[in-house]
């Protein structure tokens, strides 16, 4: 049974029982507290505390997707045979639409009636706190037949994602693989409470759990590793979803005859080139544009990684190497992904890679020479993991603590000239600009909103007669989008919403805020926030003006790129 196969039967099964099948959302999360959709349950995150709002938004209380998904925590396990950056995430959620029984029953006859395979264990919650021992799950369990029921703690509580959101006590699945290790395949999660806090907070007893009105049902199973089950194979790699890949990395070095077939870490390497390939092809696909930070880190980190990977065993030009293998993802998840198709995306790849050549090649010749990591780092772009990686190789020490040491330096210098900028862009506080300067709040809430996007500000320039304001984003923004931009910044004119700025501390701050343009480690421990009814909430030092009714009407004149990645909008208030 191949992949697609496999997709398409888990969402039949369920769409059978009644569930309505949904589209995998974006790896750009709404959730503004949350890096990359980590889960099936993140774009379904808030009907877990308004149930009935999915009759209205689905038409049905019973949900079925698979689900692209980025995590980035286990980055330095890809290689093995069942750590990823993206994977696919099979999952069925209800909103008060059933309970234990059904959700257990469900998954019991899928993996054994439908796939047949064998359970090996399953594990249900042994209860702390308020939340109680999961004793119902552990009966169905055993009514369904199966032997081994084991009790855990902690593993078995999820959630919540972000900083706070639903969370429960679930019972996970696990089945033998190839090599007679138990995985686990399946995580059935029953979202009884809402936590106030992080999971951080609740495990240090800092957060509360309030009980839900109803009970949601959240599950999430990974594709790649089903498939691996399924197929028999030891590892993911040696299934479908990357066999193609595969062979067209070897063909490039010919294991066979170079004696790798069996070097460890060459097969590690050919692992991370198609694991972060994937990721980073899913990402731009997505919106994501490599940058400095967040996402944009990530990704560019990623790619930066598959470069020095194979200019390690391959003597070819990395974007050579690379083409083919992006070409046959976007072959391969084409029909399920159709935003793969985007060659404008794929293009910026390409683009990163060869910026990222040219400072590797006069970087790896500082490296030769032994120059100081941090200077590699400020003057070449060598993220320090990759100097640490060459230096591993090459038997060389890095003084790593001095180069934290200069690290933290260079990030107060760059603090001051930061700040400077970002008062820089507001030259004057006449009048004018200060609704200027609460327009650029709206512009961006509403290209956030319109563009479904993470998008922040990349600068911004304001004098009495216009704003220019500066973001993120791979292509020009087509005129009906501009439109549709410009309207929703006029509709929360209309709306005459006041402006609030609240004093409070960062960590709080960090909580309401829904942009987060600016490294916040400029800012002091009391922070600053301007919100403008719940449509934005910024760090800003101010001024702005009272409520919206004042800016008058808002204009796009003109819509143009400035740099790689970067789109500029010139505007006017009439
Ligand atoms: N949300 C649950 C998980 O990610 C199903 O494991």
């Amino acid at each position: 049974m191949d992949s697609n196969e496999i997709r398409s039967r888990f969402l039949k099964f369920f769409e059978k029982r009644g569930h309505k099948i949904i589209p995998s959302s974006s790896l750009i999360p709404g959730d503004p507290t949350v890096l990359f959709t980590t889960a099936g349950m993140q774009q379904f995150k808030p009907y877990y505390t308004r149930p009935q709002d999915t009759d209205k938004d689905f038409g049905s209380r019973n949900i079925t997707t698979v689900q692209k998904c980025i995590r980035t925590v286990d980055i330095d396990e890809v290689g093995d045979a069942t750590h990823l950056t993206f994977f696919e995430m099979l999952g069925n959620f209800s909103f008060g639409g059933y309970g234990r029984r059904e959700a257990i029953t469900y998954a019991y006859d899928f993996i054994v009636k439908e796939l047949g395979l064998e359970i090996s264990y399953v594990t249900f919650y042994k209860g702390e706190g308020v939340v109680p021992r999961d004793e119902e799950s552990k009966n169905i369990w055993s009514i369904l037949g199966v032997k081994d029921i084991r009790e855990d703690g902690k593993d078995v509580f999820w959630g919540p994602t972000g900083d706070s959101g639903p969370c429960g006590p679930t019972t996970e699945i696990y089945c033998k693989n190839a090599d007679g290790q138990d995985v686990e395949i399946w995580n059935i999660v029953f979202n009884e409470y809402f936590c106030d806090g992080s999971r951080e907070k609740l495990d240090k007893n800092e957060a509360k759990l309030k009980k839900l009105d109803v009970l949601g049902i959240d599950t999430g199973m990974g594709l790649e590793r089903l498939v691996a089950t399924v197929q028999k194979k030891k590892n993911v790699y040696e299934t479908d979803l990357f066999k193609k890949p595969k062979d067209v990395l070897d063909s490039f070095v010919l294991p066979f005859l170079s004696g790798l077939d069996n070097d460890i870490e060459y097969i590690r390497s050919s692992r991370i080139i198609f694991d972060h390939l994937r990721s980073v092809l899913m990402m731009v696909s997505d919106g994501i544009i490599p940058s400095n930070k967040d996402k944009g880190y990530v990704l560019r980190r990623l790619i930066r990684r598959v470069v020095v990977y194979i200019q390690k065993y391959y003597k070819k030009n990395p974007s050579d190497v690379v083409f083919p293998l992006i070409g046959f993802f976007v072959y391969f998840y084409n029909n399920i992904y159709p935003e793969v198709g985007n060659k404008t995306r794929q293009h910026i790849i390409l683009e990163e890679i060869q910026k990222f050549l040219e400072t590797l090649s006069k970087g790896l010749k500082e490296f030769e020479k032994g120059i100081d990591p941090f200077i590699l780092f400020s003057t070449y772009g060598f993220p320090i993991e990759l100097t640490l990686e060459l230096a591993k190789e090459k038997g060389k020490k890095i003084n790593l603590e001095d180069f934290n040491k200069k690290m933290t330096e260079h990030q107060k210098l760059s603090r001051t000239s930061s700040a400077g900028m970002f008062k820089g862009g507001l030259a004057g506080t006449g009048e004018m600009e200060t609704k200027y300067h609460t327009a650029t709040h709206l512009l961006l809430a509403s290209l956030r909103n319109v563009l479904k996007a993470d998008i922040v500000q990349k600068g911004s320039n304001i004098t009495a007669e216009r704003m220019r304001f500066d973001f993120n984003w791979p292509e020009k923004v087509s005129v009906e989008k501009l439109k549709e931009i410009e309207d929703l910044v006029n509709v929360k004119i209309a709306e005459a919403i006041p402006v609030e700025m609240k004093e409070m501390p960062k960590e709080e701050a960090k909580k309401v805020v829904t942009t987060l343009s600016f490294d916040l480690s400029k800012y002091g421990d009391v922070v600053k926030v301007y919100k403008i009814g719940d449509f934005s909430a910024e760090f800003c030092g101010g001024p702005h003006v009272k409520n919206t009714k004042e800016l008058g009407v808002f204009k796009i004149q003109k819509e143009e790129a400035v740099a790689q990645g970067i789109r500029r909008i010139k505007a006017v208030l009439i």
